[in-house]
């Protein structure tokens, strides 16, 4: 039977900026997607490259001081660099000033062109230089764009125009038949939104004598063409469209990659394009989330929040980069990234979890076995619910991964680290080695633990290239027969007779690297990890306004307030609703004194079920706002009679 195809694809950077964390973020996850798709036996392909044509661009090569194609020469081997620098392996990196791309940019042109779905009209609209695009009144906001905070420019030029409303239609279709065509859901929805209304044509040329930086039209060289179209048929390009043994491999499986910012040239202009150009399309677009400095606002030099990976890497290494940012941002959902989140991960999942199941295992297998794995007996305890827990992990691994929950893939890793964890606590090699006939048993928990750790070595592969080797050979498990997928499918392929041998500790603690001044972050690490600003995540709980309605406020006067003997935390409050007079218990007494509550008007739910607090009625609930600071009660500020209704 012939592999199955992955193809997974990266946006391709523009270069009037250096490699950044968003850059990183998303070439990691490819990466992540490109090996994990390789182990599990795809025949797996990743591209990634960099956009340097347009106004943008050329711009900032002028601000530098260069010439447009020294300028994205240089800034373009920049990225290249830094992804070595996060073990990032792509079989191919496309430049859009390459040769192979820029004739079919035309090529595809031409076709588009010919087949009368290319017109020539005049258009006057807002122009982004960020967004390289023309916004809509809509995507002002207060006459700005809402993603590079500048006004846009009005313009009025001569331009060539894709027929792209015409395939408006269809689009809305396929979307609504192929419901996992675009994910995580939510970027779905926002797209068949954009699509419920006229979308337009696309302005997709700019005349040459203002911007000369640009692939020239093949049928009108006074004008090159838009850089959004340029860019996107990278993806095709670079497998050599049309008709190379590449493309028929690789693009029916294609997966897109793409930051939410620039959802709608993805999903709108690009899948109208390859219908108009007779191209299938592709068949999955991954939207990710933003990455947000550790305060939870927008990265930027001036609020000195900027995070960057590849110092971080060098702290850390490669392997704790990838793990951390693939472990700890949800995909598709905006995150606070910083080195203390990094640092309290690290410590939690790689040294104690990672790293002390493989110190235990190999100091037991020295200690209790001779250094060497020893053969297996019978099967007994807990060993049944350890080896189905390895063997299911290949088939769940594959659904979620295939679903992009790449978190959720990764906690399952993890919990059967935890899993082997738990197995030396409940089997206790160290009482079974004090008993002679309890040999047989103490052999089998070793083996086990040995093949779980050498199961897991492959199944973190793809997340941290460099540290299943280091795992390997401390078991002595180096034979590349024991990292195939198949290996893993099946418990008990670890031979016994290997020879363990300690190698330093995988993941000291960095509270141990005392020199090491990430040290200091670590004790606010855990912390910090727990008050993390989680920005824009999935709101827990959305309520109706009807939902809301149903709790009755109500402003009350407190009449009477005393202490309760032995409830050093609570008040017991006489308040007045109106004409209604109630007792209320509220756990507020480290806060507030009796005497000066009373006269105050509060805030209260007054249809709120009675219940008893050591032993007293509470007939309501008042409403206080709080954090670690303090406490203060919410009152009306203008005064108003008892009994009024908060809404
Ligand atoms: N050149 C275009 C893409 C063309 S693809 C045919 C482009 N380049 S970019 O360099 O500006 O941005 C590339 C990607 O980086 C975008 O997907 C964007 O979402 C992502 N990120 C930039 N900053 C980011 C964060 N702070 N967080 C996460 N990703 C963000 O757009």
């Amino acid at each position: 039977m012939s592999k199955k195809s992955f193809y997974v694809t990266t946006p391709i950077y523009y270069v009037n900026a250096e490699p950044h964390i968003g850059h990183a973020y998303t070439t990691v996850i490819a990466d992540f997607l490109a090996r994990w798709h390789r182990l599990a036996g795809y025949d797996s392909y990743f591209l990634t490259g960099t956009d340097e044509h347009g106004e943008k661009i050329a711009q900032a090569a002028q601000k530098a001081g260069e010439k447009p194609q020294e300028f994205v020469d240089r800034v373009s081997a920049r990225f290249k660099e830094a992804w070595g620098k996060l073990c990032i392996e792509y079989d191919d990196f496309i430049r859009t000033t390459e040769p192979r791309h820029k004739k079919i940019v035309q090529e595809i042109l031409q076709k588009v062109y010919d087949s009368g779905d290319i017109y020539y009209g005049e258009y006057e609209g807002y122009y982004c230089v960020g967004c390289e695009r023309f916004l809509t009144e809509k995507e002002l906001v207060e006459g700005r764009c809402s993603d590079h905070g500048m006004a846009p420019e009005r313009r009025k030029e001569g331009n060539y125009f894709f027929r792209m409303e015409k395939y408006r239609e269809w689009l809305r279709d396929y979307i609504n038949e192929h419901p996992e065509f675009i994910r995580p859901e939510g970027y779905r929805n926002e797209v068949l939104s954009m699509l419920s209304e006229p979308i337009g044509d696309l302005s997709i040329s700019r005349p040459r004598e203002r911007v000369p930086w640009g692939i020239p039209l093949p049928w009108d060289k006074n004008h090159v063409t838009y850089v959004w179209f340029d860019a996107l048929i990278n993806y095709v390009s670079a497998l050599g469209y049309p008709d190379s043994e590449k493309f028929e491999r690789y693009w029916n499986c294609a997966w897109h990659l793409i930051g939410k910012d620039i959802i709608k040239p993805h999903a709108i202009f690009w899948p109208t394009m390859l219908k108009a150009a007779g191209i299938p399309i592709y068949k999955h677009l991954n939207v990710g989330g933003f990455l947000m400095g550790p305060d939870g606002r927008k990265m930027s030099k001036t609020l000195g929040n900027v995070v960057d990976p590849f110092d971080l890497s060098e702290k850390y290494g490669p392997d704790v980069v990838r793990y951390y940012l693939l472990s700890d941002v949800p995909y598709g959902q905006d995150a606070s990234v910083g080195e203390q989140y990094l640092v309290a991960r690290y410590n939690t999942d790689l040294a104690n979890d990672l790293g002390n199941l493989l110190s235990r295992t190999i100091t037991m297998i020295e200690k209790f076995s001779g250094g060497e794995i020893p053969a297996p007996g019978e099967k007994a305890g807990t060993d049944d619910e350890l080896i189905s827990m390895a063997e299911s992990l290949p088939e769940k691994l594959e659904a979620l991964i295939r679903r992009m929950e790449l978190n959720a893939a990764i906690k399952e890793i993890w919990r059967f680290i935890g899993r082997a964890n738990k197995y030396i606590d409940e089997s206790m090699p160290w009482s079974l080695a004090k008993d002679p006939d309890k040999k047989e048993r103490l052999n089998t928990v070793l083996y086990n633990l040995a093949e779980a750790l050498r199961i897991t070595a492959v199944h973190i592969s793809p997340i941290m290239p460099n540290v299943p080797a280091k795992i390997l050979e401390q078991l002595g498990a180096e034979d590349s027969s024991l990292s195939t997928w198949e290996s893993v499918k099946k418990w008990g392929q670890l031979p016994a007779g290997l020879k363990v041998s300690r190698k330093g500790i995988l993941f000291p603690r960095l509270e141990e690297a005392k020199k090491d001044e990430a040290a200091g972050v670590k004790q606010e690490a855990k912390a910090a990890q727990e008050a993390k600003p989680k920005v824009q995540e999935e709101p827990v709980n959305i309520i109706t306004i009807e939902d809301f309605t149903k709790v009755q406020l109500r402003v009350a006067q407190v009449l009477e307030a005393e202490r309760i003997k032995g409830a050093d935390k609570l008040l017991k409050l006489q308040v007045k609703i109106g004409d209604e007079r109630r007792q209320i218990v509220a756990g507020i007494a480290k806060h507030y004194a009796p005497e000066e509550l009373v006269g105050k008007k509060i805030v209260v739910v007054a249809n709120l079920k009675p219940a008893k607090l050591r032993g007293e009625e509470s007939q309501g609930m008042l409403l206080a706002a709080s954090n670690e600071e303090g406490l203060s009660l919410i009152t009306v500020d203008r005064d108003i009679d008892s009994g009024a209704r908060v809404k």
